[in-house]
């Protein structure tokens, strides 16, 4: 592969993904940083540089997941979007992001059984998720000693959190901090995850059971709800056909769920809903990332609109960019996203255009709350002189 071939390949040819005409097709996967206010869920000034910085090259961004709704539970320093504070302090990141040329969307985030029972405790708030089957001993064991077990979501509680908390994140999101694109957060063992995987899904009623209708029903009436207070270009969802993460490993009937589940967007897509795209975590992932290549094709048979891929390509500078290049020539309708090498590369995208080398991610302050491995990772050429002790936190935008 040579530089010329990787910059005039596809993947520095513009598209249109819902209403925005993005400079290339290079995206920022959804990376959880926990540099948000603790407490409150009110995003920092350190979120606004992050951001800020890696829309310089015209790239779509997706953020870190953030919390539609805390009934759903959340965890300390992630970014929130159920209240108009919250929303208000996101406009100031999405229009730092606009000025500087970039697009952005919001992941929205429901944990349900990953949540911490002794956390919500605190808040007033019951431990819910799709049923009552923890994720390990430990979580039992904190929702024992907390006195909030884990118990099954009601019918009543589903039908308020698709009528109502998720249309209310959708909104804030869209109409008061101005993002270009909601993402509903459907993979890697959170709560749509949860619904789909026979083996923590044990629900007896129409949200549960062996039939696929059943278990992606929620999933298609908080979509459905949606669109009521959104147009479809602005919505998307994030899937992870192979995910082991925080879940007893791959779901066994994958492959047909996630064909009925492309089916049922592109039946809404040919009746004029269609989503914005469809982000695909391609291959199968773990806690370090994704381990092993995974054969998704079916995706592009079963759903026609834009695919955002990621996942898989953490390794592929060694060779020398082949992967993405080959992936997006393939046709216009697929993007590539990174995580990790987004992480440490404000200027990836700009990067990889001329082959130059990546700056190293450092794993020890992926979770951290300071400054230091977050906003101090060097553009190509500049020198990184921050100092590692240096204990700076993010001060809430509003
Ligand atoms: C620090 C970190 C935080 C992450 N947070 C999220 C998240 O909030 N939402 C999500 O869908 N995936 C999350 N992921 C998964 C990434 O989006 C991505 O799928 C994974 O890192 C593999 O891509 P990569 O090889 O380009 O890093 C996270 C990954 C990392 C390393």
């Amino acid at each position: 592969m040579t530089n010329s071939t990787i910059a005039t390949s596809n993947l520095f040819k513009p598209i249109k993904v819902g209403n925005a005409l993005l400079k290339n097709r290079i995206a920022h996967l959804p990376t959880t940083r926990n540099r948000a206010h603790p407490g409150d869920g009110i995003s920092t000034d350190l979120q606004l540089k992050y951001y800020t910085d890696r829309a310089k090259n015209g790239s779509l961004l997706v953020t870190e997941a953030t919390i539609a709704t805390p009934k759903l539970g959340w965890y300390p320093n992630v970014p929130g979007i159920w209240n108009e504070k919250q929303a208000l302090a996101w406009k100031e990141i999405v229009d730092s992001v606009h000025e500087a040329g970039g697009f952005i969307a919001v992941q929205l985030w429901g944990l349900g059984r990953v949540a911490s029972p002794a956390l919500m405790k605190e808040k007033g708030y019951d431990f819910v998720g799709v049923s009552d089957v923890y994720e390990h001993e430990k979580s039992e064991q904190e929702a024992k000693e907390s006195g909030n077990l884990l118990r099954a979501l009601t019918k009543e509680e589903l039908h308020k959190l698709a009528t109502e908390d998720y249309p209310n994140a959708v909104r804030l999101a869209l109409d008061v901090a101005g993002f270009d694109a909601i993402q509903i957060h459907g993979a890697n063992g959170y709560l749509f995850s949860q619904f789909l995987h026979p083996l923590i899904n044990t629900r007896t009623d129409e949200y549960g059971g062996k039939s696929v209708e059943n278990r992606t029903r929620f999933l298609f009436e908080v979509i459905d709800n949606i669109f009521k207070v959104a147009d479809a270009s602005k919505v998307a969802i994030r899937l992870s056909p192979y995910n082991e993460f925080q879940e007893p490993g791959v779901n066994p009937y994958s492959k047909e769920d996630y064909t009925y589940i492309l089916k049922e967007f592109q039946k809404r897509a040919d009746q004029g809903n269609e989503l914005a795209f469809i982000d695909l975590v391609d291959g199968r992932y773990d806690q370090d990332g994704v381990t092993e290549d995974i054969n998704l094709d079916y995706f592009y048979k079963f759903w026609k609109g834009i695919i955002l891929r990621g996942g898989n390509y953490t390794y592929d500078q060694k060779d020398n960019w082949a992967n993405i290049v080959k992936d997006s020539n393939a046709n216009d309708r697929t993007l590539v996203g990174f995580g990790r090498h987004f992480i440490a590369n404000p200027d990836l995208p700009e990067r990889i255009k001329k082959n130059e080398l990546l700056n190293e991610y450092d794993r020890s302050t992926f979770y951290t709350p300071y400054d230091y491995g977050y906003n101090t990772y060097p553009v190509y050429g500049a020198k990184d002189e921050s100092d590692p002790d240096a204990k700076i936190t993010g001060k809430p935008l509003v």
